[in-house]
């Protein structure tokens, strides 16, 4: 069994980061909170210690791992090439959930980069990430604290859930803030390229950045054929073992429980639309009201993790507009189905 520590999240006591901090530079794994989902973090520059990340998560060796830095000075210990108002950018997002992929000065090892030669840097926005970098002296590699292809870990119960005896700490500070995962913008090319859309919203993240070419390949499955943009898309993500099927709109799910399906389902949705269909569908999990998209981001990893534990045969999601944060949500919404939304209740029974 794994130790866990817990952690103040506002005041981390430094006897407990420098035990964490102790075992990262002996080479081990550290499972942590930021301020979007929980990481397992090792030592950047040290390529077994980052190999046991990707033995802990089963994850493939050609998806690259993002590396937290605690000070802007840190960037130049693992990237070239960035120029002045890149600099000056990240000045004002960082620390926050952006993480940018950069040309890679060679010092980051090539399993950590899942042999690109770029690196995926990025601050969090977490004490306890912070402090935990600053004490090590190192950058850490840290991809999301959950097994390959399930969701995301937004609270230590998670990481237990899926790393119990595979990582040598974990850390519980409590809750992550936006229970999504940061936003991943490709920085060697202009425009920037978004490549996983998430907690730093796209229209903030122009403010600063200028244009940001969106590709229309980042909202749905990647054919097997195709190439990626980043490794991450190709792979299967977020999935609870439960099908998982979207719902463009609202109405659908209306009617489909007017007409019972037949099957027993289970139901994602606003606040707003439990209302409306509580007596007729008898598990409902609600992910937050429609006005607070921030509340269903947060919401949205645990409720697709419970899933599981349910016994039901499939679960209907609904889906939410594609803006601010709404973008992040559908995303993985999409990425969890495995499909494009149901836009039609004919469409829906297929799908089922
Ligand atoms: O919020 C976050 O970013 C969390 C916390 C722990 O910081 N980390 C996280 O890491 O979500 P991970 O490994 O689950 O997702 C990293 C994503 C993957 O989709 C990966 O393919 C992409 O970033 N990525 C990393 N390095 C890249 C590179 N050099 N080029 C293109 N994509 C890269
Ligand atoms: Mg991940």
């Amino acid at each position: 069994m794994t130790e866990t520590l817990r952690v103040n999240p506002i005041n981390p006591e430094p006897e407990k980061i420098a035990r964490a901090a102790e075992v990262i530079l002996k080479g081990g794994t550290v499972a942590f909170p930021t301020e979007t989902v929980y990481g397992i973090g090792a030592n950047a520059f040290d390529e077994s210690a980052c190999a046991g990340i990707f033995k802990a998560k089963g994850r493939p060796s050609d998806n690259p791992l993002i590396v937290h830095i605690s000070k802007a000075g840190q960037l130049k210990d693992v990237a070239d090439g960035i120029d002045q108002e890149l600099r000056e950018a990240v000045k004002t997002l960082w620390p926050g959930p952006v993480s940018f992929v950069l040309k890679s000065n060679g010092n980051v090892p090539l399993n950590v980069r899942g042999g690109l030669d770029t690196v995926a840097v990025r601050m969090p926005a977490h004490p306890i990430a912070l402090r935990l970098i600053e004490k090590c002296g190192t950058p850490i590699a840290a991809p999301s604290a959950n097994l390959s292809g399930r969701p995301s870990s937004t609270t230590a119960r998670h990481v237990i859930e899926d790393l119990d005896g595979r990582v040598d700490l974990i850390i519980d500070g409590g809750d992550t803030a936006f229970g999504l995962e940061s936003t991943v913008i490709n920085a060697t090319e202009k425009p920037y390229v978004l490549l996983r859309p998430g907690a730093f919203t796209l229209e903030e993240l122009q403010k600063y950045l200028g244009e940001i070419t969106v590709p229309e390949s980042i909202m749905r499955e990647i054919g097997a054929s195709e190439r990626a943009l980043s490794p991450g898309m190709r792979h299967r993500h977020y999935s609870p073992k439960t099908r998982v099927v979207a719902v463009s709109s609202k109405e659908t799910i209306i009617r489909c429980a007017n007409e019972g399906i037949g099957r027993k389902l289970a139901i994602l949705c606003s606040n707003e639309l439990a209302e409306e269909i509580e007596s007729r569908y008898p598990v409902i999990i609600k992910l937050g009201p429609e006005g607070s998209l921030y509340e269903v981001a947060k919401n949205l990893f645990d409720s697709l993790r419970k899933l599981d534990g349910m016994n039901v045969d499939a679960a209907i999601v609904q889906c939410f507009p594609e803006r601010g944060i709404g973008l992040a949500i559908m995303n993985r919404i999409i990425r969890a189905s495995g499909s494009a939304p149901a836009g039609s209740l004919a469409e829906l029974k297929r799908m089922l």
